[in-house]
């Protein structure tokens, strides 16, 4: 796992980056954005459409397998109207990921009509990935080389020669995904990824994060929580007040009777992450 708390986000780090972008760009016919599904804004880079200046981009909303359907189709309609070409995906089980191919070729109809009229029809169509760490770029690129090479290099900034990573239907991916940086400098977008794992929790009290996660799911997904944690939906709390229902509907209390808030906090951000309180999303379009 390529974790961020591995990662220090520095001006020269992010310029060493930017320029590893600025130089494989040319080589490449489009960039696919990989962002997480469960939130496309906050795993976005606010420099990302600096650094590919006019290259086409497919947003690929991946770990679409976690994140609430609905709200899914609303984030493809969000991007489609922003002009973007969009798919959806699930690294992991490869669900979807056949749709990469036509989803490019339909983004560079126009680019491959100039070519195959030149008499370069069959020529490969070139990818590079990019997006923020673990949002699942070396599960895609593994998944789109059909399990023939091992985990893609990650590091910012690899000088070595660029490789090509061939997968079916004619495209070529750049070995080297460019590992862009999140917004962790805005509060919410760190919060919410820290929700997801993302980025390490420690940025943030995790108690007062899964304090957070539950008046988010009370108010979003009301039966998920009377489900699991029972909480009813019509239930008028605060924040740390539904961690302190959970720890104590979970038999989790310390002596005394007091509700251990902190083994709620880890519990509940592990079942989170594992998938276990059912698809949602942590974001959804204005
Ligand atoms: P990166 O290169 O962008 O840093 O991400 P990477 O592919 O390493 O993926 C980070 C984690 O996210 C991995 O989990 C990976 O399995 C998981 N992942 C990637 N894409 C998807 C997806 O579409 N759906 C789901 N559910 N998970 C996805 P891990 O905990 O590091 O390892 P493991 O659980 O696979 O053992």
């Amino acid at each position: 796992m390529n974790d961020m708390k591995d990662i220090q986000w520095f001006p020269g780090h992010m310029a060493k980056t930017g320029r590893m972008i600025a130089k494989s760009l040319p080589l490449v016919d489009a960039a696919a954005e990989l962002l997480d599904a469960r939130l496309p804004l906050s795993s976005r880079n606010p420099e990302l459409g600096r650094l590919t200046g006019k290259k086409p981009r497919l947003v690929i909303l991946n770990k679409a397998d976690m994140a609430d359907p609905n709200v899914t189709q609303q984030w493809i309609r969000y991007f489609q109207k922003q002009g973007l070409a969009v798919m959806t995906a699930d690294s992991k089980s490869g669900k979807g990921v056949k749709q990469f191919a036509p989803a490019l070729r339909s983004l560079l109809h126009e680019q491959l009509a100039k070519l195959e009229a030149k008499g370069m029809k069959g020529r490969p169509i070139r990818v590079m990935i990019l997006g923020i760490p673990n949002v699942g770029k070396s599960s895609l690129i593994n998944r789109l080389a059909g399990g023939k090479r091992a985990k893609a290099e990650d590091r910012a900034g690899v000088t070595r020669t660029q490789q090509w990573i061939k997968t079916a239907d004619g495209v070529e991916l750049l070995d080297t995904p460019g590992v862009l940086w999140p917004k962790l400098d805005d509060q919410e977008v760190a919060v919410r990824l820290a929700m997801t794992g993302a980025v390490r929790d420690d940025i943030l009290d995790k108690e007062a994060l899964a304090a957070r996660l539950l008046t988010m799911l009370h108010k979003q997904y009301p039966q998920t929580l009377s489900e699991r944690y029972k909480i009813a939906p019509e239930t008028e709390a605060e924040g740390f007040e539904y961690l302190e229902m959970t720890a104590k509907n979970r038999g989790m209390l310390l002596p005394g009777g007091v509700p251990n808030t902190e083994r709620a906090a880890i519990m509940l951000l592990d079942e989170f992450r594992a998938a276990k309180l059912g698809r949602i999303s942590l974001e959804r379009p204005e």
